[in-house]
This record gives structure tokens, sequence and C-alpha cells, in this order.
């Protein structure tokens, strides 16, 4: 009998968000192990600086310049990279944005397309990717939420919510993918120095304080660790792990509050 031609179409990693924060150190780790990246931002000249800056581990780069705020990006995206033959073995969702203030002061536009970034493209490119996934029996997703999830959080109220929603779909899928060989994450940072605060309008609130901030490469390395041993959930660092789940121990008002205070500005 034949033996059945074996399957050689490049299997991929994709990162949204790869040009900045935690994302980058998400593309120098995965680019280190010499994975095949596919890298995503809304800007191209960084991504063509993030390119030159890997290029010395030998691993195959490819850059896609979209933004994944928009209706039909998750869409685009895929497109994209099925029309090119890149096989998405891991994908990870890590673009995402904060958005400070008051819920009726915000920018509506401004909210509504933070909401379809952090929520609806990363939903739709499980929807996408999954599938063949499934069908090789073989596939990682890392989804990252935030210490946001476990709480509301007057004063960045929709951003919270976005990363509740996360968190809650993100650990239903692995549920649902476990047996069909998919491992699913949902990594969940707590403040993390980046630009994700001067990007969402925060002045200096006190989750940002010394002493409390993670780095990038610690809360990526964590993330690719996590998803490597098939956790589900993962809050880097043993402090904000304590913090998140501490809440539920706490009456739910008293949790609210504590909250707020915690991102209203410092004087
Ligand atoms: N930093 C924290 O304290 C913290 C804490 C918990 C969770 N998180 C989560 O961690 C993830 C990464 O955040 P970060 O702190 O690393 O942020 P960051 O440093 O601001 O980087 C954001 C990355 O996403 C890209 N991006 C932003 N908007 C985009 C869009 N509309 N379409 C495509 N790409 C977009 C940015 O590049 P372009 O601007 O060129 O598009 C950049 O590469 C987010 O999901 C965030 O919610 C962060």
């Amino acid at each position: 009998m034949k033996n059945p031609t074996p399957d050689t179409t490049p299997s991929f990693t994709l990162i949204t968000g790869a040009t900045q924060g935690i994302g980058r150190e998400f593309a120098r780790l995965y680019a280190a192990r010499g994975r095949a990246l596919v890298l995503v931002a809304r800007g191209q000249a960084a991504l063509d600086e993030l390119r030159r800056e890997l290029a010395p581990t030998g691993a195959r780069l490819e850059t896609i310049a979209l933004d994944l705020s928009t209706t039909d990006a998750a869409l685009a995206l895929f497109e994209r990279t099925r029309q090119s033959g890149w096989h998405v073995e891991t994908l990870v969702n890590n673009a995402g944005v904060g958005l400070h203030g008051e819920f009726l002061g915000l920018d509506a536009e401004r909210d509504r397309a933070m909401l379809r970034l952090n929520m609806l493209t990363l939903t739709e490119l499980c929807r996408l990717y999954a599938p063949a996934m499934v069908a090789r029996g073989k596939g990682e997703i890392l989804n990252v939420a935030s210490t946001a999830a476990f709480q509301p959080g007057p004063l960045m109220s929709t951003y919270y919510a976005s990363k509740a929603y996360v968190l809650s779909f993100t650990e239903a899928l692995a549920e649902e993918l476990a047996p069909r060989g998919v491992r699913v994450t949902a990594l969940c940072p707590g403040a993390t120095a980046t630009n994700f605060q001067s990007t969402a309008d925060m002045k200096a609130v006190t989750i940002f304080r010394k002493g409390l901030v993670s780095t990038a490469p610690e809360v990526a390395a964590a993330g690719v660790r996590a998803l490597e041993r098939g956790r589900r959930v993962k809050i880097p660092g043993a402090l904000h792990a304590a913090m998140a789940l501490s809440v539920r121990f706490l009456p739910r008002d008293c949790v609210t509050k504590v909250s707020r205070l915690a991102i209203t500005p410092r004087d």
C-alpha cells in the first residue's frame, strides 16, 4: 500500500498586536524557538522594524498590517493567510486596548472600536482558525484577557467587561476543544509596563504603582509556558494572582468600590 503523502503545509504562529509590549515579547520568544510567524499590527513601519530585529533568529517572518478593530478585520486576516497557504497552528490573540474614564464620558466610537478589537475580532479569529486545528487534531489558542476580568471596573467599565468576556469565552472554548486536541489558554496579566496605560488615557493610578507592575517579558513567558502545559487560565505573578483570586471571598459591592479606587487617578 502507498504511504500517505506527508502534509508539508507550513505551520505558523500568528500573533496579533505583535509590535509592542506583551505581543512583541511573544514574537521574540517564538522566533527564538524557530517558529514561523505571522505578525499582525496596524503600523507597517513597526512590523518592518520587528522583522529586522528578529531576522537573526532565522525564523520565517511574515507581516500583515491591519486594523483589527474594524468589522470585517478577522475575515480579512484569515483570507490573507489562507490565500498564502499558511496554516495557523498557534493563534495568539494578544491585540487589545483600554479606555479610561466614566462610561458616559467615553468617546462612543473609540469605545465601540475597543469592544470590537477586544471581543469580536478575538472571537472571530477563534471561529475561523480553530476548525483546521480540530481537523488536524492539533492546535493552540492563547487569548490575552487580564486580571480586569475578575471584577467590575468603574472608570474602565467597558474594558473590564470586555476582559471578563474574554476569560469566560476562553474557558468555555478550552473545555469544548480539549477532547479534539486543541489547547486553549486565557492569559490574565495584571498591570504590566507597556504602552497600554498611555493608549488607554490612564494617568497615574494605584494599580500601576511601582512594585505592582510586571514586565512584558515575564508575562509573555508565563503565557507561553501555560499554553504548553495546557493550563486553561494563567495569572502571571503571585501578587497579581492573589489579588485576582481574593475577590471571590469579598462582597461584590466592596470589590467594585476598591476596584474603582485602584484605577482612580492619583494627584
Ligand atoms: N499592559 C497591561 O497592563 C495589561 C494588563 C492586562 C492585560 N493586558 C492586555 O495585554 C494585551 C497587550 O497589551 P500591551 O500592554 O502589550 O499593549 P501595547 O504595548 O499598547 O501593544 C499593543 C499592540 O497591539 C497593537 N494594536 C493596537 N490596536 C490594534 C488594532 N486596532 N489592530 C491591530 N493591532 C492593534 C499595537 O500596534 P499598532 O498600534 O501598530 O496597531 C501593539 O502592537 C492587550 O490585550 C491588553 O488588554 C495588558
